[in-house]
């Protein structure tokens, strides 16, 4: 006997108000069910079955790596309807535990005690009480604290309203019992749908004990159903994020004001200032300091790295002892080298640079090529596009680039050249030479500026 998991996720989502089926909307860069998923995967189990309908294949073309089977729900008619489109394919020996695509902070642990718990009479169910049941379907237990029902809140009573015990929708049933009662559902009830909950009063009335376990928080079993719950389960998300990193020995200046959407590899004495976001998969060596408002996705950096205030990196390699920003822009496929300066307003794109070459100011690099030591005086910019194609610009080691040049790709600086402010590179140049184009000054003495 296995286990089998099965994911409800064919909801529309419509207090989403989105055009996206509920369940691809993301939390810390993650879809919802992605998040369900990862933790479906942690648990032992034979085989995962995901019920999708909404948005049609949307959801199974948006998470096409998923190791699951995916069973379509073509009409919305409620839960039960859902779990009994995947019966037919699991073994009745087989245990099933049902998870929620909207649920997505439920932990391994409660599902393992969970499962766990169904071990004795083949029926275990996940409550937990909440200050303010509204919405949940109410758990109903007689005098002998045995669970006999659930009410949805749309047909409980007032009195069935004031129950502070909810349903969180997590269950374990074996797969004989589960077929049988869920292929006996009826839909009468104020929203016509077969309700999964209903199966609860059959097991009473098969005599069948359900074993309750209480979830060791609510925040992990809350479901997302609208923006704000959303926003809520992202703050929380973050804040457990955030200091799990400290804990790491991470230096955050404020723990509210960061955001990992991905992963993140540290280093010893890394120190992330206000308001920094990292996405996907990002790396820092050693001695690694962020600046306030910093943007970093898919980048390796290595040891002794300042990113100064407001500066993006996208997909980049920066070596170590590089300076970078304030308001710099690293674009894909950018590497630097160790020792690299990049300054202010700066621009690069699928460039590698040399080490200890200095790009400080107003500069537009793209697919180029730096050598090491050389210096890229300020307002330089590569005219890499010429409308159809792009071109490549490759300059030496030990090269001065003076301010305001203008590069036009494809084309080459040796070693040692020196370029003059103010020219435009049209022509190879020769190692050691200068290049200067420029109109001569003229000079006419006196002037007279108009007046008004
Ligand atoms: C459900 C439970 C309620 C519980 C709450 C916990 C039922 C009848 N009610 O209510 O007791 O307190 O969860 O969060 O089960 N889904 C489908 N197909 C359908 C309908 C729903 O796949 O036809 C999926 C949804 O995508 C969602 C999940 O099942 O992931 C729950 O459906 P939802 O409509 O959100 O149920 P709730 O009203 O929250
Ligand atoms: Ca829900």
């Amino acid at each position: 006997m296995g286990l089998c998991i099965v994911i409800l996720a064919a909801g529309q989502g419509t207090r989403m108000y989105s055009d996206k089926p509920k369940v691809l909307h993301t939390l810390a860069g993650k879809s919802l069910l992605e998040h369900v998923y990862q933790t479906a995967m942690v648990l032992s189990h034979r085989d995962i079955y995901v019920v999708y309908g909404h948005g049609g294949d949307q959801v199974p073309n948006a998470l096409q790596d998923f190791q699951v089977n995916w069973v379509e729900q073509e009409e919305q008619l409620g839960t039960g309807h859902a779990v009994q489109q995947v019966l037919p394919d699991i073994p009745d020996v087989d245990n099933v535990l049902i998870l929620y695509g909207d649920v997505p902070l439920i932990t391994e642990e409660s599902l393992n005690t969970l499962v766990d718990a169904a071990a004795t009479t083949g029926f275990s169910l996940l409550t937990t009480h909440l200050e303010d049941p509204h919405g949940y379907g109410r758990i109903i237990r007689d005098e002998d604290s045995n669970i006999v029902a659930i009410v949805e809140e749309k047909d409980a009573t007032e009195e069935q309203k004031r129950i502070f015990e909810i349903n969180t929708g997590f269950m374990v049933v074996k797969a004989d019992l589960l077929k049988r009662w869920v292929n006996s559902l009826g839909n009468d009830n104020k929203q016509n749908e077969y309700y999964l909950t209903d199966i609860v009063a059959k097991a009473v009335a098969d005599n069948v004990v359900i074993a309750p376990v209480l979830a060791e928080s609510n925040i992990e079993v809350k479901g997302i159903n609208n923006r704000s719950q959303l926003a809520e389960a992202e703050r929380y998300f973050q804040l457990v994020q955030a200091h799990h990193l400290m804990h790491r020995g991470v230096g955050l200046n404020d723990p509210a004001r960061f955001d990992l959407r991905g992963e993140l590899e540290i280093g010893r004495d890394n120190e992330i200032d206000i308001n920094v976001v990292i996405e996907g998969r990002v790396k820092l060596g050693n001695n690694v300091t962020i600046g306030a408002n910093c943007y970093l996705k898919d980048t390796i950096i290595a040891d002794n790295v300042n990113v100064l205030p407001n500066t993006m990196i996208d997909n980049a390699v920066i070596g170590s002892g590089c300076n970078i920003g304030p308001f710099a822009r690293i674009r894909p496929d950018t590497t630097l080298d160790d020792d690299v300066h990049i300054g202010n307003f700066v621009e690069l794109k699928k460039t590698d640079i040399g080490k200890g070459s200095k790009v400080n100011h107003l500069t537009y690099l793209g697919d180029s090529h730096i050598g090491t030591e050389t210096n890229i005086g300020a307002g330089t910019i590569t005219c890499n596009y010429d409308g159809a194609f792009k071109h490549q610009t490759i300059i030496g080691d030990n090269v001065f680039v003076g301010s305001d040049v203008q590069l036009i790709a494809p084309v080459k600086v040796n070693n040692g050249a020196t370029i003059a402010a103010g020219t435009t590179v049209t022509k190879d140049v020769a190692e050691d030479e200068l290049a200067i184009s420029r109109t001569e000054q003229k000079t006419i003495p006196k002037w007279q500026r108009p007046k008004k």
